[in-house]
């Protein structure tokens, strides 16, 4: 492959001091070839018979997007056929001769589940590809992996979807503190792109995407977020037990039933547990069913549940009745719904712990204004996976309502 100076760039960038080498840009630019290229340059160099990182999203990236492009670097390279070895069934690849090869471990990281595949790896380093899409814990104990001398992260991305407030956006902004090498690609980077691609593309799309997939800028999408990634705050929720329990429901008939329960402590509430069944997915259930996963989410230590209820989901709330739970209607205005969970969230109240929030934080992250209710002054939130995001709304809005001596200090501020 002819490189541009770019790629080249980058391709070299392992034998610099920084620790991380990130590609980040608009879709297509040549990011991906081109780290796959550096980091087998590096790690094949550089080490006999060590282990390294390959982290993505999910294992079909692995398939589809790193292993080829590592396979084609290899060549390249002028790495022999014997000494390349991809086990699909144990996600492993063994690059160089049988003794001291290096070992390459693909590990998927959707969600925080996969940090125990983890444990006890030691790795001289990672490449982690689109890492804006990547869970945070999982790739921070990927990179702990990282503890060999002269180790090093190589990642690719676009600019995550909620730009800035992005735990990745940190590699950009702390760049020098974190010795990080940038390398910030454009279309213009990839020579193998057809002329007509960038045209064609940006015809097709609103501004706010073009910005962002094909300019590749970080600063987009933050105006249409209605609460950013930044203010959730994710930590263990404290030991033994809270003032009280809320468990708190959205119900879709022909769409998505959300749950979650919110323990309340003295100095902040934490999401610990969630419920989400989507009709679309898995099947209608009947409320009866609903009603029985939600009562066995009901806490048993002593402590009182209050269960508050979407006020549209009449039939749910009659099933819990006949199982003896006493419900309350939810508050449901959403506009002054959102101010109250973005102080709830911005002033740190409301934290999720990280066993039990991932749908909640995942569409936290996704929630949007649409923009053409802000184009005309208005801030309507998109409809779409809103459930988890609605549950929260309804708790912060009706737990203060339920009175001075319930509210926190968060609202006196
Ligand atoms: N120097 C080059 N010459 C020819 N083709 C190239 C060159 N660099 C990249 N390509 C091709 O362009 C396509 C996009 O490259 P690549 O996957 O690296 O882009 P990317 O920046 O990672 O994009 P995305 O953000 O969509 O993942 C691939 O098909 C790749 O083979
Ligand atoms: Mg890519």
């Amino acid at each position: 492959m002819k490189w541009s100076a770019k790629q080249n760039e980058t391709i070299l960038a392992g034998d610099g001091l920084e620790r991380v080498i990130l590609a980040d840009g608009p879709w297509r630019a040549g990011k991906t070839v081109a780290m796959a290229a550096g980091f087998l340059l590096w790690a094949q160099e550089h080490f006999r018979g060590h282990q390294f990182l390959l982290m993505a999203k999910t294992s079909q990236q692995a398939r589809l997007n790193m292993i080829p492009k590592l396979a084609d670097a290899a060549a390249d390279i002028g790495i022999p056929a014997d000494h390349w070895d991809w086990s699909d069934y144990r996600k492993e690849l063994k690059v160089g001769p049988r003794r001291g090869y290096n070992l390459y471990i693909f590990i998927d990281s959707a969600t925080a589940g996969s940090r125990g595949k983890l444990r006890g790896v030691d790795a001289a380093g990672m490449w982690a590809t689109e890492v804006s899409t990547l869970d945070e814990l999982t790739y921070l104990e990927g990179v702990g992996r990282c503890s060999a001398e002269g180790s090093k992260l190589w990642l690719d991305t676009n600019p995550a979807i909620n730009g800035k407030g992005h735990w990745s956006y940190r590699y950009i902004k702390e760049a020098e503190r974190l010795k990080v090498k940038r390398f910030k690609y454009e279309l213009g980077d990839n020579p193998g792109l057809p002329a007509d691609y960038e045209a064609t593309q940006r015809a097709a799309m609103s501004p706010i995407m073009a910005a962002r997939f094909l300019d590749g800028s970080w600063e987009v999408d933050a105006s249409t977020q209605v609460y950013p990634a930044a203010d959730m705050r994710i930590e263990p929720r404290p030991p033994g037990e809270p003032e009280q329990w809320w468990l708190v429901v959205d119900a879709g008939f022909a769409g998505t039933t959300a749950a979650s329960l919110f323990g309340v402590w003295p100095e902040a509430a934490w999401l610990c547990g969630e419920y989400r069944h989507s009709a679309r997915e898995e099947g209608r259930l009947p409320d009866s069913a609903h009603a029985g996963f939600i009562r066995s989410m009901m806490p048993r230590d002593g402590v009182s549940t209050r269960v508050v209820v979407d006020p549209a989901a009449g039939g749910l709330k009659a099933e819990l009745a006949g199982l003896g739970v006493v419900t309350a209607d939810a508050l449901n205005d959403v506009h002054q719904g959102i101010i109250n969970c973005s102080i709830a969230l911005s002033s740190g109240w409301l934290r999720f712990d990280p066993g039990g929030s991932d749908w909640t934080r995942r569409e936290l992250e996704l929630y949007r204004f649409d923009e053409r209710s802000l184009a005309v002054g208005e801030a309507k939130p998109v409809k779409r996976e809103d459930h988890h995001a609605d549950v929260c709304r309804y708790f912060v809005s009706t737990y203060l309502a339920a009175g001075p001596s319930a509210a926190p200090e968060f609202f006196r501020v």
